[in-house]
């Protein structure tokens, strides 16, 4: 299932990290904060407990979070960008890396680390990276999150192609993808039009 958030906190800050003048530090903050408000929606339905606490007043039963233990899981490099924002909002959710660039002939991804956390299989994760172009990075994360037993992914992008949309969904059809806008398409090097670009480059101040 596609949900594209249209809120217009997003929205607003998504049109500030577009434009070609936002200097590396805005990028950088302005990727962490869309992250963090998509992350709101992403956790709207983890499952949560009823428990009994004393408030200093007098008992009251309250609602923590239940179920499955969190995984935050970035693509790098672009991917980190998102984690920080999300673990102060989910502070116990362990993190796992899965490195992949896409070769600039082919675009294909091309893997170069994996490192997740031991008990992942038993995890929700949340698999993040900025930009869902092609697919190809996001079906191949998913591949390697499967092949170590995880059932339970969400994956959150901030801009996504139709194209790597479809390529998501034929895949991997049970995997639910959060986005703060979908673009036309790519263009002929397999860029999102408009997009904002390089998100790894404008995150780490690369080029
Ligand atoms: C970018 C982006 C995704 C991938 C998306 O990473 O962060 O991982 O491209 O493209 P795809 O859907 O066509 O696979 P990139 O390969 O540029 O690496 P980087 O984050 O290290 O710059
Ligand atoms: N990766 C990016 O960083 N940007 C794009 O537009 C496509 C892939």
């Amino acid at each position: 299932m596609v949900h594209v958030l249209e809120h217009p906190l997003i929205q607003h800050k998504l049109a500030i990290l577009r434009d070609k003048h936002t200097s590396v530090k805005e990028f950088r903050e302005l990727v962490g904060e869309i992250s963090g408000l998509m992350c709101y929606e992403a956790t709207r339905n983890l499952p949560t407990v009823e428990v009994e606490i004393e408030t200093p007043v007098a008992p009251a039963k309250v609602r923590v979070l239940a179920g499955k233990k969190l995984a935050i899981v970035p693509v790098l490099r672009a991917g980190l960008g998102m984690v920080d924002k999300m673990v102060s909002l989910i502070p116990s959710a362990k993190i796992g890396h899965i490195g992949l660039y896409r070769d600039p002939e082919t675009h294909k991804p091309v893997e170069y680390y994996c490192k997740l956390p031991e008990d992942i299989a038993n995890r929700q994760v949340f698999l993040v990276d900025p930009m869902l172009a092609t697919g190809g990075s996001a079906v191949a994360s998913i591949d390697f999150l499967k092949a170590r037993g995880c059932r339970n992914i969400i994956m959150m992008n901030i801009i996504g192609a139709p194209e790597g949309i479809r390529e998501v969904e034929k895949a991997h059809p049970d995997v639910d993808i959060y986005l703060a806008a979908v673009d036309q398409g790519l263009n002929e090097h397999a860029y999102i039009v408009p997009g904002l670009g390089d998100a790894g480059d404008r995150i780490f101040g690369t080029k």
